[in-house]
């Protein structure tokens, strides 16, 4: 509109009334070529924009809205995407965008003449990524199949940092910081080559059979070992030192026979401590009714202790009958044997009457009577 008004006004300024005819030959096509340039009425017709390449005439005050709908109309936003490209929202992302001549602006945004507007789908997002630092639990690994029990190795938990998606916790990388080291359960067997060794075993005394068990033994001149009750050696000391002066080996078995691997660490120390205030230092520590987990072993092994358990189970507490204690003792033992009796509890008369049997087919098939010490 500006440089039609100035074409006009330079044409009025010449003023020569003189030369009013001759002005009227030049004023007259000169006010048509600005009659063209004139921007006035004709102007919306002639003013035009570019969205995404599709020309438009504009109204006057258009926004790219109006004009462009069906152009705005197809732009989607993006979606909000986890670690793994799975979209977690439609739509959620950023928005759609409209870039006029090169800068970002409102699909509101008015119109002029020559506009380039540009119209963009709107970009995915990723969820944030959360790091979190965790331990990897250490596995208890059990080596070998003997009855002698200790901690070889203690276990050490490792550490590793998860990368997850802050919405949708799944797991992008997983970094192992340190590995973890497992605990071994050593199982030691009893077993030596070339040799038919064999450990008789006699279990929560000492008590009221406990002599006649002694008197058994040394009638036939041979060792055993016998896994006393704290509690019960606290009251016949005396019975101690006579297993020991007869060449018997004394081992521990706990205070009270609770069920070890139900404990706690500070409860099992303190079976296996007080029973060898009575008894003295021992080598082996025999869990009541064989039960035991890494905790024991661990616990008995940092005190000096290995667990004994036993291979041949006589049963003689439940089946009170000389025969079948000696029939177990026949089927089972093989060279290293470790033979479970019980001298303390209950009535042990068949436990006894089972001794000399017992004795008299081991030395009969080439077997040596030892303590559990001495099959190591
Ligand atoms: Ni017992």
């Amino acid at each position: 509109m500006r440089s039609g008004d100035e074409v006009l006004s330079r044409q009025r300024n010449r003023g020569f009334a003189g030369h009013a005819a001759g002005l009227a030959s030049f004023v007259v096509p000169l006010a048509f070529i600005a009659f063209l340039l004139l921007p006035t009425s004709h102007a919306n017709l002639s003013s035009i924009a570019s969205v995404n390449g599709h020309v438009y005439s504009l109204p006057s005050s258009a926004s790219i809205t109006s004009v462009a709908s069906d152009v705005i109309s197809l732009a989607k936003p993006g979606s909000s995407l986890d670690i793994t490209g799975d979209v977690l929202a439609i739509g959620s992302g950023r928005p759609m965008k409209t870039h006029l001549g090169g800068h970002a602006v409102s699909p509101d945004a008015v119109l002029t003449d020559g506009a380039v507007v540009l119209v963009a789908h709107g970009e995915n997002t990723l969820e944030g990524i959360a790091a979190k630092t965790e331990a990897i639990p250490f596995k208890t690994v059990v080596e070998g199949s003997g009855a002698i029990v200790h901690l070889a190795q203690l276990g050490n938990a490792g550490e590793r940092t998860l990368y997850l998606g802050m919405s949708s916790r799944k797991q992008a990388a997983v970094f192992t910081l340190s590995a973890p080291h497992n605990e071994i359960l050593q199982r030691t067997p009893t077993a030596k080559d070339g040799q038919k060794l064999v450990a008789l075993t006699f279990d929560d005394g000492p008590g009221k059979w406990t002599q006649s068990v002694l008197d058994a033994l040394a009638a036939k001149h041979v060792p055993a070992t016998f896994f006393v009750l704290g509690s019960s050696a606290a009251g016949n000391t005396a019975m101690i030192r006579k297993l020991r002066d007869a060449g018997h080996e004394v081992e521990n078995h706990t205070w009270g026979h609770p069920q070890l691997d139900k404990l706690t660490p500070d409860q099992i120390r303190s079976q296996i401590a007080r029973t060898e205030a009575v008894i003295g230092p021992s080598r082996f520590l025999r869990p009541p009714y064989g039960a035991y987990n890494a905790t024991v072993a661990g616990v008995a092994t940092s005190m000096g202790y290995r667990l004994a358990l036993w291979t041949v189970d006589t049963l003689d507490w439940k089946n009170r009958d000389a025969d079948a204690i000696f029939a177990h003792v026949k089927s089972e033992t093989k060279p290293g044997a470790i033979i479970l009796m019980h001298d303390g509890g209950l009535e042990r008369s068949q436990t006894v009457a089972a001794i000399p049997k017992i004795v008299d087919w081991l030395l009969r098939n080439g077997y040596s009577l030892t303590t559990v010490r001495n099959l190591l």
